[in-house]
């Protein structure tokens, strides 16, 4: 059986999906929170320059893949109105479960699917707008979840994945250093769970870098790809349009 990572270890690719089921059903109560310790509060930035560069207007059409506690598509259902449509799934329903609770709190009502991003239940050319926020690095099969991006979009549709990636030089060794030092602690302490925060950080490392992103969207179903670096590279959203 073909093999692929998980972290730094290598498991079956039939077996992948189960391990990150079981990291993100372990976090998702405290997943909000520890976002929010682990960057210092950063990853609001980086949702609200996603946000920002989605420019989404009413009436569009809109799939937040991956979406987890619905922070992007909180943001979005805002902005496409009444005769717009924000669909948020994710693979993991306890991580759904707790995203559609919160945006119910703030009386938002969103359709929300349980899907695998390898295999979206819609139709050809649906969406106007496609993101994925910190989800493309979980998934088995990068290639194929981006090419049924690819496939929801109508022509001349977006795709936004935001992503850890790679960062600047000198930023590289007190990023690691931080990531397998400072994180597993963290999550043992907030969450009750050191391992799925080495998860994280090792995860990290093992996703492709800016240029090997954007090649991979490319060959996908992406004609143009802009890169925008965060924090000095360590978080990248990559904007590709479908053509
Ligand atoms: C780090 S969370 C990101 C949640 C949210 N987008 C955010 O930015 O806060 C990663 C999410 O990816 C989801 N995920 C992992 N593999 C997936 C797949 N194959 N298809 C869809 N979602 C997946 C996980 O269940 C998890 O909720």
């Amino acid at each position: 059986m073909a093999q692929t990572h998980f972290g730094f270890r290598n498991v079956d690719e039939a077996e992948k999906a189960r391990h990150v089921r079981g990291v993100f059903d372990s976090v998702a109560s405290r997943y909000d929170l520890m976002n929010d310790v682990l960057s210092f509060g950063l990853h609001r930035l980086w949702k609200a320059y996603t946000v920002a560069v989605a420019a989404v207007r009413p009436g569009m059409q809109v799939l937040d893949i991956a979406g987890g506690t619905g922070d992007l598509a909180r943001e979005f259902a805002a902005a496409v109105g009444d005769s717009g449509r924000v669909v948020l799934t994710d693979i993991n329903e306890a991580m759904l479960r707790v995203g559609r609770d919160r945006l119910m709190d703030r009386g938002v009502a969103l359709p929300t699917v349980v899907c695998d991003a390898e295999q979206l239940p819609f139709g050809d050319a649906t969406f106007d707008l496609v993101s994925v926020a910190f989800g493309l690095r979980n998934m088995t099969h990068k290639e194929t979840a981006l090419a049924e991006m690819a496939r929801v979009l109508r022509p001349g549709g977006r795709l936004l994945v935001l992503e850890f990636s790679r960062p600047a030089g000198p930023l590289r060794k007190p990023y690691d250093w931080y990531s397998f030092n400072v994180m597993p602690h963290l999550g043992r302490w907030i969450a009750g769970d050191a391992e799925s925060y080495r998860y994280l950080a090792e995860s990290i490392r093992m996703h492709p870098d800016q240029a090997t992103l954007k090649a991979m969207m490319k060959a996908n179903g992406f004609g143009h790809v802009d890169v925008h670096n965060l924090a000095g590279g360590i978080v990248a959203l990559h904007v590709g349009v479908k053509c």
